[in-house]
């Protein structure tokens, strides 16, 4: 459990409410010479607003490693990523997420479609626990990425449909991406069937190891199965705790602007992003804290 730190106490750091589900600005912040009192106020914005903003924060690659890896250890991601060749040289851990093509490669991942809702590498044993995203370039419209606090999600559930989650548990599959692709390594893979699909089987509600409470962890609807029921049932069950989990009054979105820092708990939140097709550039830089085994 965190310590109830005094959000506002630190002279210079400000903490500003969304108002809605979740999400939070920082004000304030000196990203690259952060005290550790400091880092304690945004650690607890993270486990009270779940999601953070520092509004044209616009950190170099290397401040922005050396500050995310104050918020647990940094891991790489997947060897699978098409923006390997463009680690950045001072920030290894950094990798890209954009559209842009150079040269007939891509510079970055996840091209400049709709992502569908999901939690960062559900599909491993260990996910991710948080993600930093870090605007370079934003296109004209588009491309904001929403937010659903999975808190909520669970708390509201009816109360019979609890019960019942609380001792089930659900399979992430891991043959296939966002965009419904085929990841590396599972090209063989020709089963549509959820129960045949690998992948971690993860419990439906979480504890979250810093806050103590509970949130439904979902990860990405496709190839979802509850191991022990027969499909059918499986199916709408999950369809069921779907319909509670990014109901409007759970979200908010996050609209970039250049400089953008924001910063996810994949431990309580899901997220999507709307497409930008035609709306020119986005260049993000991203990082990843290693998290735990859900329990
Ligand atoms: C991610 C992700 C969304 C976005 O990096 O994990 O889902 O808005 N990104 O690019
Ligand atoms: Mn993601």
């Amino acid at each position: 459990m965190l310590a109830q730190a005094a959000a506002n106490t630190s002279p210079h750091i400000v903490i500003k409410p969304s108002g809605l589900a979740l999400g939070a600005d920082i004000v304030g912040a000196d990203i690259p010479n952060l005290s550790e009192a400091g880092m304690e106020v945004i650690r607890q914005a993270l486990a009270d607003h779940l999601v953070v903003r520092f509004r044209a924060a616009a950190p170099s690659d290397r401040d922005f490693q050396t500050f995310a890896a104050r918020l647990g250890p940094l891991r790489g991601s997947p060897d699978y990523t098409r923006s390997r060749p463009v680690y950045m040289a001072d920030a290894p851990l950094v990798t890209v997420i954009s559209n842009i093509v150079e040269a007939g490669q891509s510079v970055g991942e996840h091209g400049d479609g709709e992502l569908n809702w999901h939690t960062d590498l559900g599909f491993e044993d260990e996910p991710a626990g948080f993600t930093f995203l870090l605007a370079r370039e934003v296109p004209a419209s588009g491309g904001n990425t929403h937010f659903a606090n999975m808190y909520r999600a669970g708390d509201a559930l009816p109360a019979v449909l609890r019960t019942r989650v609380e001792r089930l548990r659900c399979k992430h599959q891991a043959s296939h991406n966002a965009q419904g692709g085929k990841r590396p390594g599972y090209q063989d893979i020709e089963t549509d069937d959820p129960r045949e699909m690998p992948g971690p089987v993860h419990p439906l509600l979480r504890t979250h190891p810093l806050t103590g409470r509970k949130a439904l962890y979902l990860g990405r609807r496709f190839g979802a199965y509850v191991p022990g029921l027969p499909l059918a049932r499986s199916e709408a069950l999950l369809d069921e705790l779907w319909a509670h989990a990014a109901l409007p009054e759970n979200v908010w979105a996050q609209e970039w602007q250049v400089g953008d820092l924001v910063v996810w708990d994949n431990r309580c939140t899901m997220h999507r992003r709307d497409s930008f097709r035609g709306q020119g550039n986005r260049r993000m830089h991203r990082l990843v804290t290693r998290g735990e085994r859900p329990v």
